[in-house]
């Protein structure tokens, strides 16, 4: 059986999960929730990739969500447990200390769009479509969809797509905020690689603090979060990686960044 998750390295420090369930418009079935979380696991302490794309296989769906087939003949306990599932898994997305870029190549619904939103900046193909689509199937999303849409999009846009389960393209996505770009879907994994190389030249601690202080920052109060900042800002004085951006500006050539 063909692997449900595969991780591609097509440039140096830059890795490329790519959901590869394309006959099942990629849904999140149990297997691929398993796969997924060891290639979470694999990437998260690879201090080698920098910066991280994530991706569906084929043209057609980035996502279709919970895999609704597999969902039919489960027991609610068996419900419950998978819907936690997929809740943690993407939880571990949004953990992932490298920056992380959703590349959203077609149909994103449900757990699908829920995937992207923990992802730290999305890039859609125009033709995608994105939407929290569950209350059309009399569920609501709950792997941190009711979260992460409002405290992206803001409260009133947010409860509008998920009262009415709408399903938006990339522009109109693009139009609100919900994602960064939309852009021809010719040039959606051009256009992620692009911003991943422009990340991965600049320090990866500094990157890794950087998205400590804004994720954890940004759920709590202003005083916290600035506290948050000054002692992720003092992680970083004493990297040989910190000299090295003074040494490499006072020579005036670029950097060359350990890690370190
Ligand atoms: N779970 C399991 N299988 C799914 C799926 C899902 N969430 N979404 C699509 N598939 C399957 C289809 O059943 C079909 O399989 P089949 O060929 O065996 O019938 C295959 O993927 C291709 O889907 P199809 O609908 O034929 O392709 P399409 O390009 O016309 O549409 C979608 C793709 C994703 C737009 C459409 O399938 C869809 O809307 N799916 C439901 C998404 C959804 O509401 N998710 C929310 C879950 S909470």
């Amino acid at each position: 059986m063909a692997e449900t998750v595969i991780i591609q390295k097509p440039e140096d420090g830059i890795a490329v999960i790519k959901l590869n369930r394309s006959n099942a418009a990629n849904a999140l079935s149990r297997q691929m929730l398993y796969d997924l979380h060891e290639a979470l696991n694999e990437i998260k302490f690879d201090t080698s990739i920098r910066a991280v794309i994530i991706t569906g296989e084929g043209e057609k769906a980035f996502c279709a969500g919970a895999d609704l087939k597999e969902r039919k003949g489960m027991e609610d306990a068996e419900v419950k447990r998978i819907v936690s599932l997929i809740g943690s898994t993407i939880n571990e997305v949004e953990a992932l200390p490298q920056p992380v870029i959703a590349a959203i190549n077609g149909a994103a619904f449900g757990g699908g769009l829920e995937l992207a939103l923990a992802c730290d900046i999305r890039i859609a193909s125009k033709e995608a479509k994105l939407g929290l689509t569950e209350t059309s199937l009399a569920i609501i999303p709950g792997a941190g969809g009711t979260q992460r849409l409002p405290r992206l999009i803001g409260l009133g846009k947010a409860k509008e797509l998920i009262f009415t389960a709408q399903r938006l393209t990339g522009e109109q996505a693009e139009d609100i905020g919900l994602v960064e770009y939309a852009v021809q879907g010719a040039e959606l994994m051009e256009w992620a690689l692009n911003l991943a190389k422009q990340m991965v030249k600049n320090a990866p601690l500094a990157l890794i603090q950087a998205k400590t202080a804004i994720n954890k920052g940004m759920q709590t109060d202003l005083a916290t979060g600035l506290k948050i900042e000054e002692l992720a800002y003092s992680a970083l004085i004493p990297t040989e990686d910190r000299m090295e951006g003074l040494r490499a500006f006072g020579e005036k050539r670029p950097p060359v960044y350990q890690g370190k």
